[in-house]
């Protein structure tokens, strides 16, 4: 009886790993020129993930404007500390940033003051976001953030403009990461930087969702990818890495 059992369960977990590695199709999607073949569908995965992945990566789900408070927490000052943040991007006054994945501009407010001869780019997909924010410069009296309207595969930048692009909790939720990145990385001056600032997945005693955090070893990845280079990575924060990219010569 007991080898029956041991049996039937090792039947069990052999089709569910089957199901999890096995159901991509490369075939439909190569049919697809519009969806290159950088991704593979599961049709098992996570419920927090969109069951599409990315060099081995499942892509999280967009965070909807509908939780925007949660982007607004008091607690955020402590456990993400964004001052300290905003002071290691080392910025110069007339640097031009880009915050991609902008939400309610918690980030792009606190660098506006840091480039008072430049300015932010605060790019997102959802109007409701860029809305919040328009609302915050006229109350706040902030001129030098603009508002950008971006594509989920595009984050309408122009060529050679950018100094350093930021994201912050965001890059695991982009749909489609790599058009994003090469976009960036054209988007980007020779030299400029780009700032990932995610949840640390290599700790598992993060109270995270594992697809709303990163490894190193994965964002390094996915930037080498599009020809970023790595500069460093900087532990000071109690539970994000905060990684720095540059395009070379
Ligand atoms: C978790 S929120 C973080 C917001 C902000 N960076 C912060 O730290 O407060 C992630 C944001 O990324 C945006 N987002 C997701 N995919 C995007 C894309 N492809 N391009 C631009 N923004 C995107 C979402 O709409 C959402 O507002």
């Amino acid at each position: 009886m007991k080898k029956y059992i041991v049996g039937f369960t090792v039947a069990i977990i052999g089709a569910v790993l089957f199901l999890i590695n096995f159901a991509y199709s490369p075939e439909l999607l190569a049919t697809d020129t519009n969806y290159p073949n950088y991704y593979q569908e599961k049709a098992i995965h996570s419920r927090d993930g969109i069951g599409k992945f990315y060099l081995g990566r499942e892509i999280a789900q967009v965070m909807g404007h509908q939780a925007m408070m949660w982007l607004e927490r008091p607690s955020r000052e402590i456990q993400e500390q964004p001052l300290a943040v905003v002071n290691a991007l080392d910025l110069k006054p007339t640097d031009i940033v880009a915050d991609i994945g902008a939400g309610t501009g918690y980030f792009s407010f606190r660098i506006a003051s840091l480039v008072p001869k430049g300015k932010v780019l605060a790019v997102d997909i959802q109007p409701e976001m860029l809305d919040v924010i328009e609302g915050l410069k006229k109350q706040k009296q902030v001129t030098n953030i603009e508002t950008v309207l971006g594509e989920v595969d595009n984050p309408h930048l122009l060529k050679n403009s950018i100094d350093l692009v930021l994201m912050v909790d965001a890059y695991h939720e982009f749909a489609y990461p790599r058009e994003m990145m090469e976009k960036i990385f054209s988007s980007l001056k020779i030299g400029g930087r780009v700032i990932l600032v995610e949840y640390r997945r290599e700790n598992p005693l993060i109270m995270i969702k594992a697809l709303h955090k990163m490894t190193q070893k994965q964002v390094k990845k996915e930037m080498k990818a599009v020809g970023l280079k790595w500069i460093n990575t900087q532990d000071f924060l109690p539970q994000q890495h905060v990684m720095s990219f540059t395009k070379p010569d």
